[in-house]
């Protein structure tokens, strides 16, 4: 389609879009008025489900005592692998897993085979929720218990190289260059272990399902995912149903992180209770289960090797990862991806190694491999840094990578310097003492650290209808959701700006199936994907308007080309002669129609097959986007005070500065990479869930004992952006946020950490035994 006017030459200054614009869902959800997953409580016949969960993390179920639970008041069904409806295909093949896009290969209450703790073994259904509570207390399982593996630290545990890592892309080793021998001959060779706790995702709202049957073949789900039609995909697979015939609707978010990607086993075991007792059912995940449940970021250890020239440049990067995965997946993080590409490098080395344990299968975790690839690198700089003494900052723009190193392709465009430059200023990184452990402010020991941030644009599309009235309103829609970071609001902005209206004349809506298709909210392709796809839509609008006057004898643009109209606030005119034109409601209003519909798809990132497919920012540049390497980046700097008795960590000073494209909310984008950042702090200096070795369950499952900052950890952070403009990426320039927030913030703890004390921790979290 032709793309006229171009938003990027034409958003006028004084558009919405950009704008610090307040939430426009904010008042729906500080009166109670947003409907979350689990807050369907009208639907007729609605009943309660909680999951029974094994306490052993391997075993077979030899026997369960259902009389006492089934005897209370209440209960309507116990449901276990004996009775549970049986599904047409299940992730328990790779084929099904495949068909299904699941997370996890194995399904639970599919056999009487335990194989992680908190797995679930039954479903009870009660009239309530207290009665389903109390019900299940009295259900009865026994299992046989055996000895499991806990991770890749059991002494039982065998590790092995994966061919593939889960992602499907990530090879289980790769190489350019030659590594081992630029190693050997390096002036310089730093070589050193990082640990990374598990973390799990924690999001306010836990998971959720209300499945409610509306005929044999018909199903309509409320569910708390970051993805309405992913979750549509796998359910209909699961129960041989096409997709029109399940409806996904999910029309708030408390949060993911990453955690709400995938459809995990709890969804559809509601599923099938509500098919076996032919009643609406819903579940909620406690905050216990929410550990054991929708997966976690995975314990995990790296070795990287550094080569070096004795001025700070980099000759070799080796990079080893050994994690955790769970019988039946070959999942890791891809941390190897951004060690591959953040500096300048000739030769670089990176290998996975994987060991079966009775956990789940861990899942992406926000800024999914970035976030751990990044700690392990940009201390490795720091340390390279200070072994030469030379600034660390200078130590990156000496290895600053002119193109993306792992493929030699240019970037599509590339801000960092600024970032650095910039987020110096703001920070007084100038006035930093070069030496560790020589800043004090009274007893507390002061330093600074800082690191690089990076995050890719992945590839992704979707799609959009936007109805414009005569009246001068539109509603818009897409199946996107919205995590809680502003997708409403965005949108809306945009849409404004696309069709030239007040934003109180627009309406977005979002999070149903039965919208145009959008992608999952997740890698940070949301923003990017359905902001095109607005964009896009408004064009269609205008296009069909245009064709309409042109038509009309009685429009002054009569027998004009279309490609000689442009659309001006709302007002169709000739490119030479703006004189000449009217305003779309008089077209409208001769024509006797309401309202008119477009509809616009939305293509994002690199590496599409066909390049010019993607509706550029600019479509001059179209033929040349499939070249490029398609990256936000951005630049941390943190002050930490230590105290040197207590060993106790406070972030004091943060400043961030991230290229990331067009930002479309001002307000907005700064409080998702403050909460990215604060997500980082936490996974620097707290966060960590514990795995008991023998008995391989957790054992703080709960957010009084799973340690996240809360606003006393943290200080007012700084943050800022570039103006960037990126003439390849999509229609509107935007490259996404949501994970580049945390990528480098751990390392620029641990950077900070190392400059007020001297003492290297390499171990993730940052506690307080780690610096005594
Ligand atoms: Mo994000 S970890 O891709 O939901």
């Amino acid at each position: 389609m032709d793309i006229e006017p171009n938003f990027f030459e034409t958003n006028p200054k004084a558009g919405i879009v950009g704008q610090p614009l307040d939430r426009v869902d904010g008042r729906a959800k500080v009166t109670g008025q947003a409907k979350y997953s689990a807050e369907f409580n009208q639907l007729p016949g609605l009943v309660h489900a909680v999951l029974k969960t094994s306490d052993v993390a391997k075993g077979r179920i030899t026997g369960f005592d259902t009389s006492a639970a089934m005897k209370q008041p209440g209960v309507v069904a116990i449901l276990t692998h004996q009775n549970l409806p049986k599904l047409a295909k299940t992730p328990n093949d790779p084929e099904g897993k495949k068909a299904i896009g699941a997370p996890m290969g194995f399904l639970p209450l599919t056999s009487d085979q335990v194989h992680y703790a908190g797995q679930p073994v039954a479903v009870v259904v009660a009239d309530t929720l207290e009665r389903a509570q109390y019900a299940a207390s009295l259900l009865k399982v026994q299992i046989a218990a055996e000895t499991p593996i806990a991770s890749y630290e059991d002494p039982k545990a065998q590790l092995f190289d994966p061919e593939k890592i889960q992602d499907g892309k990530t090879k289980g080793h790769t190489v350019r260059g030659n590594p081992q021998a630029a190693f050997a001959s390096a002036a310089i060779q730093l070589t050193h272990k990082y640990d990374h706790a598990i973390n799990h995702h924690s999001p306010m709202e836990p998971g959720s399902t209300t499945a409610h049957w509306e005929a044999a073949d018909r199903l309509t789900v409320y569910e708390s995912t970051q993805g309405v039609s992913r979750t549509q995909k796998a359910l209909s697979a699961m129960l041989g149903l096409s997709a029109e015939q399940v409806r996904v609707v999910t029309k708030y978010l408390g949060g993911g992180f990453g955690c709400k990607g995938s459809t995990w086993p709890h969804t559809i075991l509601t599923v099938q209770a509500a098919k076996a007792v032919g009643r609406p059912v819903k579940l909620a995940l406690t905050r216990p289960q929410m550990f054991t449940s929708m997966g976690h970021r995975e314990d995990q250890t790296q070795t990287l090797k550094v080569g070096a020239t004795k001025d700070g440049k980099l000759t070799a990067l080796i990079h080893e990862k050994t994690s955790t995965t769970s019988p039946w997946d070959n999942y890791a993080e891809p941390n190897s991806k951004i060690i591959n590409l953040l500096y300048a490098c000739e030769n670089f080395e990176a290998s996975y190694q994987l060991a079966r344990a009775n956990v789940m299968t861990s899942t992406f975790t926000r800024a999914p491999g970035e976030a751990p690839g990044s700690f392990a690198l940009e201390c490795s700089m720091d340390d390279l840094a200070y072994q030469l003494g030379i600034d660390p900052l200078e130590i990156r723009l000496r290895n600053y990578a002119e193109k993306d190193p792992s493929t030699g392709q240019a970037w599509s465009s590339k801000s960092l310097k600024q970032c650095y430059a910039r987020g110096a200023e703001l920070f007084g990184w100038s006035k930093r003492n070069l030496k560790a452990g020589a800043t004090r402010d009274g007893r507390l020991l002061v330093g600074w650290g800082m690191a690089t941030a990076s995050y890719p644009v992945h590839n992704s599309q979707g799609t959009a209808r936007a109805r414009l009235y005569a009246d001068g309103h539109a509603v818009v829609q897409s199946g996107a959701t919205d995590l809680g970071t502003g997708t409403y609001t965005v949108m809306t902005q945009v849409a404004a700006d696309a069709l030239f209206l007040p934003v109180e004349k627009v309406r977005f809506e979002l999070g149903d199936t039965k919208l145009p298709t959008a992608p999952n909210s997740g890698g940070s392709v949301a923003a990017g994907t359905v902001s095109s796809s607005v964009y896009m839509a408004a064009q269609d609008v205008w296009q069909k308007l245009i064709k309409l006057a042109v038509l009309d004898k009685k429009s002054p643009l009569y027998k004009a080309k279309p490609t000689e109209v442009a659309v001006e606030k709302g007002r169709l005119q000739l490119k030479a002669n703006p004189q000449k034109g009217e305003d779309f409601a008089a077209i409208m209003k001769r024509a006797e129609i309401s309202d008119i519909e477009g509809n616009g798809q939305g293509l994002y990132g690199s590496g599409y097959e066909d390049a010019q497919a993607a509706a550029n920012a600019d479509p001059s540049k179209k033929d040349e986007a499939g070249d490029h390497s398609m990256h936000s980046f951005g630049a941390h700097f943190c002050e930490v005070k230590v105290d040197p008795e207590l060993g106790t960590v406070r972030v004091t000073r943060w400043v961030s500065v991230h290229g990331a494209g067009r930002i479309l909310n001002a307000k907005t984008a700064r409080s998702q990479i403050i909460g990215g950042s604060i997500f980082g702090i936490g996974s620097a200096l707290m966060e960590a869930t514990h795995r008991d070795q023998n008995f391989s369950r957790y054992t703080n499952a709960s957010l009084a004992d799973y340690h996240i900052p809360v606003n006393a950890d943290i200080p007012d952070m700084t943050v800022e952006f570039i103006d960037e403009k990126d003439p390849y990426i999509n229609a509107m320039g935007v490259k996404g946020i949501g994970e580049i927030s945390m990528v480098g913030v751990a390392a620029a703890v641990a950077n900070a950490v190392f400059h007020a004390t001297g003492k290297r921790v390499r171990s993730l979290p940052i506690t307080p035994d780690k610096i005594l």
